[in-house]
């Protein structure tokens, strides 16, 4: 029997993410929104595509959650997207509604699934769908660390004119402006990256990281990213099904972890079939900690506003 992933959210990035998946052909595909017809439509022209592809899952849309019953994976991306001009934090309030009401219709039908949250902004709304959860964090992360290292790769091997597979490299911390790309531990087929790029173009490569969810969405203007989020979403996904013990940046609740305590925020961890199975401590630099540091307070800062909203 194949596995069964949900993704909820039928917008850019769930579509995109479910098209994926179920291109893979090793996961039977549910895809849930609460606009009708647009999961049901989506799915059906997705299925459609099976003979063509050559991809014998199924792939359903629905409209309520009995469908997505004991899922081994459920990705949440309902929420609004970011519009020009508006930070990932504008979005706070509005995704934190649909993201806890979504937590608790996949986790009544899906109590032993993995959650994997992408919604923005990341952290706080992983924080928040954990609580509202009741998981451990083994089962509830998020992701957001695949796609910013994602960027900062991509960056990195046109720079230099080498595969992106030859770029190692992780970013850490929250997914916004505060975000740390560890240039400490960054290399290009072994050879640390500061030896290959002058310090000045480095930072100018790690602030195009930074800000690389905004320049898609001054690109685009009526939206923002979803091929590369995507992507990145359902390298986990895979990780988990395969139970690959990969070692990705994802967005998991610290308990002392760099320093910090009971907060979401992005370090590497190993992925296998019961979720995270390790956090792994990195040394950084100590500027690395510092930023790191920095960018925790940012996603406090966030945790508190939602914390005096419901208080
Ligand atoms: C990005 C948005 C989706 O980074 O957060 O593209």
């Amino acid at each position: 029997m194949r596995q069964k992933v949900t993704v909820v959210g039928a917008g850019n990035v769930g579509a995109t993410a479910a098209q994926r998946v179920f291109e893979g052909g090793y996961a039977d595909v549910v895809l849930v929104d609460i606009v009708e017809g647009l999961p049901q439509g989506k799915a059906l022209d997705m299925l459609e595509s099976g003979p063509v592809i050559g991809s014998n899952s199924s792939i359903i849309g629905t409209n309520t959650y009995e469908e997505t019953a004991d899922s081994d994976v459920v990705v949440i991306t309902s929420g609004i997207a970011r519009k020009p001009g508006m930070s990932r934090d504008d979005l706070l309030f509005t995704n934190m509604d649909i993201v806890g009401s979504v937590t608790e219709q996949v986790i009544k039908y899906s109590p032993n699934g993995v959650i994997i949250t992408v919604t923005n902004p990341l952290d706080a709304m992983t924080q928040h769908a954990l609580s509202v959860s009741g998981f451990s964090r083994t089962r509830l992360f998020g992701m957001a660390g695949v796609l910013d290292t994602a960027r900062f790769r991509t960056f990195l091997a046109q720079e230099l004119n080498v595969a992106v597979e030859d770029v190692h490299a992780y970013v850490l911390g929250g997914h916004g402006d505060t975000m740390v790309p560890l240039v400490g531990s960054t290399n290009v087929g072994g050879i640390p990256v500061s030896n290959l790029i002058p310090s000045d173009r480095l930072n100018e490569i790690v602030q195009r990281t930074r800000d690389g969810g905004g320049e898609i969405v001054s690109l685009l203007k009526t939206g923002s990213a979803f091929y590369a989020p995507s992507a990145a979403v359902v390298q986990m996904v895979e990780a988990v099904l395969f139970d690959k013990h990969q070692i990705v940046p994802a967005c998991v609740l610290l308990d002392g972890e760099y320093g910090i305590n009971n907060l979401c925020v992005g370090v590497p961890a190993k992925l296998g079939a019961s979720g995270i199975e390790e956090v792994i401590d990195i040394k950084l630099t100590s500027e690395e900690q510092k930023a790191l540091k920095q960018s925790s307070e940012a996603v406090e800062e966030l945790l508190e506003v939602m914390n005096n909203r419901n208080s």
